[in-house]
């Protein structure tokens, strides 16, 4: 690999101020070696618009280069080096199941505000665009749920029902006025019996990868490392949210460990997110303290972008051969509002 990696060093300098490479915190280390901005989605979004350069190659799932290529200057290409990879999460909002529920709701009197996870597709972005919502990010979910509660009478909170419960949570809202949907091919499922006076809907979608963890893996880490803190990101399910020390996006997990490093070297810091990231902030504080996984969390989708990948599709670019993401004109504008509204 090393040539490889040589071979990308030089392509950069070849192009200069042509590239940019942005890639999320979840790629390898192979990849984020390369990268000229790393960050959270929600710092990814908001860097593409300074970016100027022609050639944007997003290291990272389809969604987040979507959304790249929606904020992106006329003019500006964006390139993934795996299009198959694609966040299975945002793939269990289909954008007319998602109009379908919103039209049942309004229907009912309901004045519900969409507000989607940045985890979903550009075709669910552009209904809640039209349905007056917005995008949030586990960075922002707390300030965009404020915002969308005085917008109706309610919110419908897609696809993540794991984060909208743990923002509720940390927003004070109780349990009894949330309520996660049932939903079927055809739209709400017993539509008689849905509850009008809820202020919280949740589309019933997750992220498998995070789901997975259970409270027993934070108690048997704490009985495993007596005095460890430990962190997980917002998709993990409140059960496990609520005997951790601390939640956030994957940027609030790298500044906690960073925080921790500093504050409390000799601390075990036990880190409930995808493993890619934990062990890269295993090894930069490998000196301070001790960071483990809190259990096995791999995405499969986030591993298929590869150095190997990066080295083809630029060197594609340099013989101008590489395929743009190419994103449906008409779904644009609606889109963008959402992302504007968040950004
Ligand atoms: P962040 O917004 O925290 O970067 O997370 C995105 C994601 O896909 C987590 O699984
Ligand atoms: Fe999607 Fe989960 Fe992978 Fe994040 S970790 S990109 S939410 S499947």
């Amino acid at each position: 690999m090393q040539n490889i990696s040589a071979e990308i060093q030089a392509i950069k300098r070849q192009l200069g101020d042509k590239l940019c490479i942005m890639g999320h915190h979840y790629q390898n280390d192979a990849v984020v070696q390369h990268c000229d901005i790393a960050g959270d989605s929600l710092e990814l979004a908001r860097r593409v618009p300074q970016v100027n350069a022609d050639y944007i190659v997003f290291c990272g799932v389809y969604f987040m280069g979507e959304s790249a290529a929606l904020l992106a200057k006329p003019g500006q290409a964006v390139y993934l080096p795996s299009m198959d990879a694609d966040c299975l999460m945002s793939q269990m909002t289909p954008a007319p199941l998602a109009r379908k529920v919103l039209e049942q709701l309004y229907e009912r009197g309901r004045k519900v505000i969409p507000l989607a996870y940045a985890n979903t597709d550009l075709a669910l972005k552009a209904v809640v665009g039209e349905y007056g919502g917005a995008v949030c990010t586990s960075a922002n979910a707390g300030v965009m749920l404020q915002w969308a509660m005085k917008q109706g009478d309610g919110v419908l909170f897609l696809p993540d029902r794991h984060l909208g419960n743990n923002t509720a949570t940390a927003l004070g809202i109780p349990p009894q006025d949330r309520h996660v949907l049932r939903i079927g091919s055809k739209g709400l499922v017993d539509p008689e019996t849905l509850p009008l006076d809820k202020k919280l809907l949740l589309w019933p979608g997750c992220c498998a990868i995070h789901a997975r963890f259970d409270p027993d893996d934070v108690r048997e880490m704490r009985a495993a490392h007596p005095g460890c803190r430990v962190i997980a990101h917002p998709e993990c399910r409140e059960e496990v949210i609520s005997v951790c020390d601390g939640a956030g996006s994957t940027s609030f997990l790298i500044k906690d460990a960073a925080r921790i490093a500093a504050e409390a070297p000799g601390t075990t810091l036990i880190v409930g997110t995808e493993n890619h990231l934990v062990h890269r902030l295993a090894d930069r504080f490998k000196d301070q303290c001790r960071i483990i996984p809190l259990g096995h969390a791999v995405c499969g989708n986030m591993a298929k972008v590869t150095e190997k990948k990066l080295w083809t599709i630029l060197t594609e670019i340099v013989s101008q051969k590489a395929i743009p993401l190419a994103i449906e004109e008409e779904l644009c504008p609606p889109a963008r509002l959402s992302l504007t509204r968040m950004l």
